[in-house]
């Protein structure tokens, strides 16, 4: 039996999916089945599928009474949007079914564990109160049910003084001895950012463990969307701090996404930190989620947006908010490398390849343009080179450029001539440092560029909604510089 709430959102989403034509949504990146969608939820492994569930507002495109939708796909980049799975139906969800994580049960179900929404009126007329409590859900990959005894955790559960309202976004994971822990984001007395951490026999029956990491206000006021994986060995605790303070280059202003690289130790539940990073020094990447693909791999996505650049639209969209591409991730010298999945590879057709060009002044190479784009791109500065640009999405107007400044070491996206009127934030940079050499791979999706350095060692993504007929791509060079080009279209299958 389905709700009347859940049923409506299901008739809905039917009724207008067709009304987004196919053209006007990216080609392999996950968009919304209809109207709005943030943060991924619950991305998994699950009956011989990936699950991607979403931050989900069906009826219109800005935020509002969250669902989740789902999509399941084979590859990765090819979606299918099954119906959507949880609305704001219950009484601890009523006002939202907000962020959540996956695990599989013994009995092979799959268990979601996420965090239900109310709101309470206050003696003070047209104040409500917010309080967040989580709650969890099991499915077989199609449809979910809420679990009866909902909430499993409640304000109850947090430490003396922390805050009821923001207590969100719980990362389930089981245990070597075949328990279920999970972290779940929350403030202190004082505010500050702290992860609390829960154990459980059985994914359903819920106690107050630890305090796991306590920010200590060094990183922003409130982590939202934690994560917590294993990777190469070394353990990874992303989090998206909320009103972050910039630090040098490597962490600008507001929202963003970071990873502290470190060690954990199961038996006391202790995590170590080594290291921190941003994840990605562009624009639009936020709430990342983490799963282990059936190979081992550790695939990483985030929601290609965040909540300070939000205003950034297309003029007469119809849908708001887009995944990143799913990235491999690995660790090395305690740092996280990222890579598009090697997926991506197999929608690779028409390559082009431009060997040791020599560029001096602004150039375009034949056969290199398009906006579902895969371009590896090695740049050999000259002595001389001060900097040396690559446009995209271009035309006689619009483009959207990445230049790197050799003796500066940075890398800079800009993209505030992509035809925009928001004067939001347009441009980041990343320290590169001077190299010989600089690979860089740039994953272009119609409306969106994720920019990948040397190895991995640095991502940067913005997206961007210029006409697609802006198609062009240009490089320029102050100072004679060396550029070998490796472009592919990238097609559906
Ligand atoms: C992060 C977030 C989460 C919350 C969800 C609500 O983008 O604010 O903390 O669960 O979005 O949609």
């Amino acid at each position: 039996m389905i709700s009347e709430i859940l049923k409506r959102a299901r008739e809905y989403e039917l009724a207008h999916e067709k009304d987004i034509l196919p053209q006007e949504r990216p080609l392999f990146h996950l968009s919304p089945r209809v109207s709005w969608l943030n943060d991924p939820n619950g991305f998994s492994w699950y009956n011989g599928k990936y699950h991607l569930f979403y931050q989900y507002h069906p009826y219109s495109s800005v935020w509002g009474p969250m669902h989740w939708g789902h999509a399941v796909s084979d590859d990765l980049l090819n979606w299918e949007y099954l119906p959507v799975i949880m609305a704001p139906d219950t009484e601890c969800d009523s006002f939202g079914v907000f962020s959540g994580t996956a695990e599989v049960l013994p009995d092979g179900r799959q268990l979601l564990m996420y965090t239900g929404v109310r709101k309470e009126k206050t003696e003070i007329k047209g104040k409500y109160k917010e309080y967040q409590v989580q709650c969890v859900a099991t499915g077989d990959g199609l449809t979910y049910e809420k679990y009866e005894g909902n909430p499993v955790l409640t304000g109850a559960d947090v430490p003396a003084g922390s805050s009821l309202s923001d207590f969100r976004d719980p990362k389930i994971w089981r245990k070597s001895d075949g328990t279920y822990a999970c972290i779940v984001t929350n403030r202190d007395a004082s505010g500050s950012a702290q992860l609390l951490m829960y154990h459980s026999p059985d994914g359903f029956h819920w106690s107050f463990h630890k305090v796991f990491f306590a920010n200590n206000w060094r990183f922003g006021n409130m982590w939202e969307c934690p994560d917590f994986v294993e990777c190469d060995g070394k353990w990874l605790l992303f989090s998206s701090p909320m009103e972050l303070e910039a630090m040098g280059i490597e962490y600008p202003n507001g929202r963003s996404c970071m990873c502290l690289i470190g060690s954990y130790d199961e038996q006391t539940d202790t995590f170590t930190e080594e290291a921190d990073q941003i994840v990605d020094s562009g624009i639009d990447f936020y709430a990342s989620q983490t799963m282990k693909a059936p190979d081992g791999r550790t695939i990483m996505v985030g929601w290609m947006a965040n909540w300070d650049v939000c205003e950034f639209r297309q003029p007469k969209e119809k849908w708001y908010g887009m995944m990143t591409l799913p990235r491999e991730l690995s660790v090395r010298n305690n740092r996280l490398y990222q890579n598009p999945v090697r997926e991506l590879e197999g929608l690779r057709t028409n390559p082009v390849v431009c060997k040791d060009v020599e560029i001096r002044g602004k150039t375009t190479l034949e056969g290199v343009k398009g906006r579902c784009a895969d371009l590896v791109l090695r740049i050999r500065p000259g002595q001389d080179t001060t900097a040396f640009t690559i446009r995209f999405a271009e035309d006689e107007k619009h483009h959207v450029s990445l230049t790197y400044c050799p003796a500066e070491g940075l890398l800079k996206l800009d993209r505030r001539f992509s035809g925009t009127r928001q004067g939001t934030i347009h441009q980041r940079e990343c320290v590169v440092g001077s190299r010989e050499e600089l690979k860089l791979r740039l994953v272009l999706d119609r409306f969106s560029a994720e920019v990948f350095v040397g190895e991995g060692e640095r991502a940067m993504t913005a997206i961007f909604f210029t006409e697609q007929t802006a198609d062009g791509i240009s490089f320029e060079s102050n100072g004679t510089s060396l550029l070998t080009v490796e472009k592919y279209d990238l097609e559906r299958k």
